[in-house]
């Protein structure tokens, strides 16, 4: 994840720069880079790792003001020209978020004679600031101050960011702003510090001001002034930080497993922001290689991936199966490279896989493209080997997973897959432009929907405490449920050492029911749709074997109560959708119930996060 800083005080800021992104180094980063101004702005940037970046920097660079950028590619490649700072002439600004409307305002800034270097969405920012501040490309004297500018150019922004700006016209001033990217503000003697996070600043001051959204702020001569989207003052408070280093990495959640689930309601959102149109009914996937004719051609499609990710992809075979009418298998990668597949016909393959590094997936995806097959990749990862050996990339955008077992990664791949899903059925005539907006706008508010269960996960935890003693735990599921129950089960295996096991809820009579007893907890995947009914049944052949029942259901069912042990809530949303929540809540139960046996969360033993070796 992008991470920014920035230091106004009366000490040489490269080295303090420098130090800031080594703390921020935990949230994964391709390229990093500084801009310092004394009479001047002096930018350094590169590939690789912060000691790269410090090896690279002259002896004693002059200037008490700077700014720097720990860079995780989602916009173009990781390398020097994309890294941040991005300039325009004597403009420096650095940026975490996305701008979703960079490719029009990129368009328009070039018809006004601004030239690109690179193929990030932030390099815009820098040249509408130059615009608004000097009236153009050729512009010459200043036509407002730099607050004004910054407020123009962020009422042409949509998306999300948090900048730092330097201009060299204006030494000793740093403008700062944010719109759902996290930004705060450290309150030094004498200096100031801004930052995506506070771990990049901690070792100078633990006095903090947190910037919220719409505000921009001026740091200069050891203060700051805050000012909300209208430019009226703003009075903030300041808050004294009370946790060690390690716990401020973690945002104050006990591990990164639960920070990154509670990270899903924004790293959803940034995975369709600025690709679906709720009023249009359609999905804009400008980075996908193939044409609507060979789209409409299409005669199958194969899923290649491993784990969770393989688990996200049997949700794409009822998508692509259901919404857009194409036949779909799933293989894992160590299966599929050693099988005889018969491929006949125009088939599509896609690999899905988090770090894009999997060795079994790539060696898999290169079969099948000897095979002659088109191949996309669905990645985290911008810049991992499988994007360099494939057809079309796209991209999750959730972010560096840190915590081994995968969470964000998850619903993010699944979020892709809808959209994908969507395209085609669209372009092959098999969804309404009534139906898609449905399902877009219900797609919308599921970073709420996820809210939600957050806000609630204390039922979760209590239901996760009374069984955590279980030896063995069964996950059930129909249709698209059936995938999200193999991946709970993953999730309670993975982390609480808990035998699990998820099922098609129709094949519990053909052996499972032997195994449970009264003290066999059974998750029941049931919510709102076509198979409820039959849940209902297969709830009930469960109680008659005295097992317990812990049922995932909807916010409005008062039916599923008479049947089951406990019931933990979702909203309701688009009957497709909900596997997205019901897995928030599924992570959540794995999550707590690890915690209450004590496992080591973050690094379950004997997993490894990307697993590169066959
Ligand atoms: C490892 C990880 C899993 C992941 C799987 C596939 O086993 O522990 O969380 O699902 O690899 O990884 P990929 O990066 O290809 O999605």
């Amino acid at each position: 994840m992008c991470g920014i800083v920035g230091y106004v005080g009366e000490k040489p800021a490269a080295p303090i720069l420098i130090d800031s992104l080594k703390k921020l180094e935990y949230r994964g980063y391709d390229s990093a880079g500084i801009c310092v101004l004394n009479d001047s702005l002096k930018t350094y940037k590169t590939t690789g790792k912060i000691v790269d970046l410090e090896s690279i920097l002259p002896q004693g660079i002059e200037g008490t003001i700077g700014i720097g950028h720990t860079r995780w590619a989602t916009h173009g490649k990781p390398n020097t020209v994309n890294s941040h700072p991005h300039l325009s002439r004597d403009i420096a600004v650095v940026h975490n978020g996305i701008i979703e409307n960079y490719l029009e305002l990129k368009e328009n800034l070039i018809g006004d004679g601004y030239i690109f270097k690179s193929e990030t969405d932030t390099e815009v920012i820098a040249h509408l600031l130059h615009s608004h501040l000097y009236g153009g490309s050729d512009g010459q004297s200043k036509k407002c101050d730099l607050i004004t500018a910054v407020q123009k150019t962020l009422r042409m922004l949509e998306g999300s960011y948090a900048i730092a700006v330097l201009c060299g016209s204006e030494p000793g001033l740093m403008i700062i702003a944010r719109k759902d990217s996290p930004l705060v503000v450290g309150i030094g003697d004498g200096e100031i510090f801004a930052a995506s996070d506070v771990t990049s600043f901690l070792q100078h001051t633990r006095n903090v001001v947190f910037v919220d959204d719409n505000e921009v702020a001026l740091i200069r001569n050891g203060s700051v002034e805050f000012f909300d989207a209208d430019g009226n003052p703003v009075t903030k408070e300041t808050t004294k930080i009370e946790w060690d280093i390690e716990a401020a990495e973690k945002a104050g959640y006990e591990h990164f497993m639960l920070k990154e689930i509670h990270e899903q309601a924004s790293s959803v959102h940034d995975t369709f922001a600025g690709k679906i149109s709720e009023m249009e009914g359609t999905v804009i996937l400008d980075e996908l290689n193939i044409s609507d004719e060979q789209i409409r051609h299409m005669s199958r499609i194969e899923i290649i991936a491993c784990g969770t990710s393989w688990n996200a992809g049997l949700v794409g075979k009822y998508l692509f199966e259901q919404l857009a009418g194409i036949h779909t298998d799933v293989d894992t990668g160590s299966e599929f490279r050693y099988g005889y597949p018969v491929v006949c016909g125009e088939v599509l393959t896609i690999a899905i896989t988090q770090s894009g590094e999997t060795a079994d997936t790539l060696a898999a995806v290169r079969g099948a493209r000897s095979y002659g097959c088109q191949a996309i990749a669905i990645t985290n990862v911008v810049g991992s080997t499988i994007t360099r050996e494939i057809d079309s990339v796209l991209y999750t955008r959730a972010g560096p997973e840190i915590g081994v077992a995968a969470t964000k990664s998850f619903t993010t791949q699944l979020i892709t897959l809808y959209m994908l899903a969507l395209k085609f059925a669209r372009i092959r005539g098999k969804m309404s432009a009534e139906d898609s907006k449905n399902l877009l706008v219900a797609l919308k508010k599921i970073p709420a929907d996820i809210q939600k269960i957050l806000n609630n996960k204390a039922v979760i935890q209590e239901c996760a405490r009374q069984f955590a003693d279980a030896e063995d735990y069964f996950f059930i599921g129909r249709h698209l449920n059936y995938p999200i129950a193999l991946e709970g089960a993953l999730k309670l295996k993975e982390i609480s050492y808990i035998h699990a096991e998820g099922y098609a809820a129709g094949e519990l009579k053909h052996g499972p029911l032997a195994l449970l007893t009264d003290k066999t907890p059974v998750v029941a995947i049931a919510t709102k749709g076509h198979t409820y009914d039959k849940m209902l049944s297969n709830i009930k052949e469960v109680k008659a074997r005295d097992a317990i029942v812990i049922a995932v259901a909807n916010k409005d069912d008062t039916e599923i109560e008479k049947y089951v042990d406990v019931v933990l809530r979702i909203p309701r949303t688009h009957e497709l959708l909900s596997p997205i929540l019901s897995s928030v809540v599924l992570q959540l139960l794995a999550y707590y119930t690890a915690l209450e046996r004590g496992c080591s969360i973050d690094k379950p033993r004997n997993l490894a996060k990307s697993v590169t070796v066959e």
